[in-house]
């Protein structure tokens, strides 16, 4: 398999689940708090490697101990992390998780992940020549997704670019990338103008988008495509789709084909809604094989 590079936030999610959300000026009890890890890049790296992708990862996270585990989970799970730097000036990022009935909202503070200056940029310039794939996110500064994104398309090193939380972005840009996988209100945020049909038709083998328990959709140039979810009663739906786009990069550094790649990233996002926390219940290799669903085909190792 060849190299995956992640660039992206490293966060810890505080997971609050209640029975409803509180008004405002409102106290409420809670039935449970958890502190897990998270961020979406870091669960995408985690995601790639527990599948056994060769995955280092970029980003950055404070001089405290919620970065201390950020980066001592990234090496428990197989990850590189010589691209993890430290910042003194600003803490660890967070996410601040509520769930209800199942269902997640989430307020995001990037702290150490807006960290980013452009000496790094430089470093990893020379870094890339080892990348075949590099998977980036949104919650780092745009002004970054675009630079990492200008630099692997001059250096014809694959992008798959998960744009979330969704952002108004430059069509220039997005004709630079591999792979684009918003979910439906990613979809809507990112094209106005264009219906899901429109859309995907006109970036075919590139813009895939998710549509939770309906699967994921795409253009193959002949014909839409839909490629259905594996159907499970979710536990805990946080990281599904960073679970998604981690075992999908799996499959593409493994140069299986799309239809291929994305069934591998449905049965991987289904498995991990089983547990609780954005990583938990991500599937390493073994487990995914022990699966139904796992295609032999896919002679993944
Ligand atoms: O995609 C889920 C992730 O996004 C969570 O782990 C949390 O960190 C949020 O920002
Ligand atoms: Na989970």
């Amino acid at each position: 398999m060849s190299n995956i590079m992640v660039l992206g936030s490293i966060s810890t999610d505080f997971v609050v689940t209640a029975d409803r959300r509180p008004e405002t000026g409102e106290t409420i009890t809670g039935k449970d708090f958890r502190t897990t890890f998270g961020g979406k890049g870091a669960n995408q790296a985690v995601a790639s490697a527990r599948l056994g992708g060769r995955v280092s990862m970029v980003g950055t996270v404070g001089e405290d101990l919620f970065g201390t585990e950020l980066i001592e989970n990234l090496r428990i799970n197989g990850i590189d992390t010589s691209n993890v730097e430290r910042v003194t000036h600003l803490p660890s990022g967070s996410a601040h998780i509520t769930i209800v009935d199942g269902d997640n909202a989430i307020i995001y503070i990037p702290g150490a992940n807006n960290a980013f200056d452009s000496a790094r940029l430089q470093h990893l310039e020379t870094e890339l020549e080892k990348v075949e794939l590099m998977v980036i996110q949104n919650e780092v500064p745009q002004e970054i997704v675009e630079a990492v994104i200008g630099l692997c398309f001059e250096k014809g090193v694959k992008v798959l670019y998960n744009p979330a939380p969704a952002r108004t972005m430059d069509e220039a840009l997005l004709e630079k990338v591999t792979f684009m996988t918003p979910n439906e209100s990613e979809y809507k945020i990112m094209f106005p103008e264009l219906s899901l049909s429109e859309g995907i038709k006109k970036y075919p083998g590139k813009l895939i988008v998710t549509l939770g328990s309906k699967g994921v959709c795409y253009h193959d140039g002949a014909v839409e495509r839909n490629v259905p979810a594996y159907v499970v009663g979710p536990v805990d739906t946080t990281g599904a789709g960073d679970t998604f786009n981690g075992a999908f990069a799996v499959g593409i550094a493994s140069g299986l084909d799309i239809e291929a790649s994305l069934q591998l990233g449905n049965l991987a996002a289904a498995l991990s809604v089983q547990k609780f926390g954005a990583q938990g219940g991500m599937p390493t290799l073994a487990e995914l094989k022990e699966n139904e669903h796992y295609e032999k085909t896919w002679n993944l190792e």
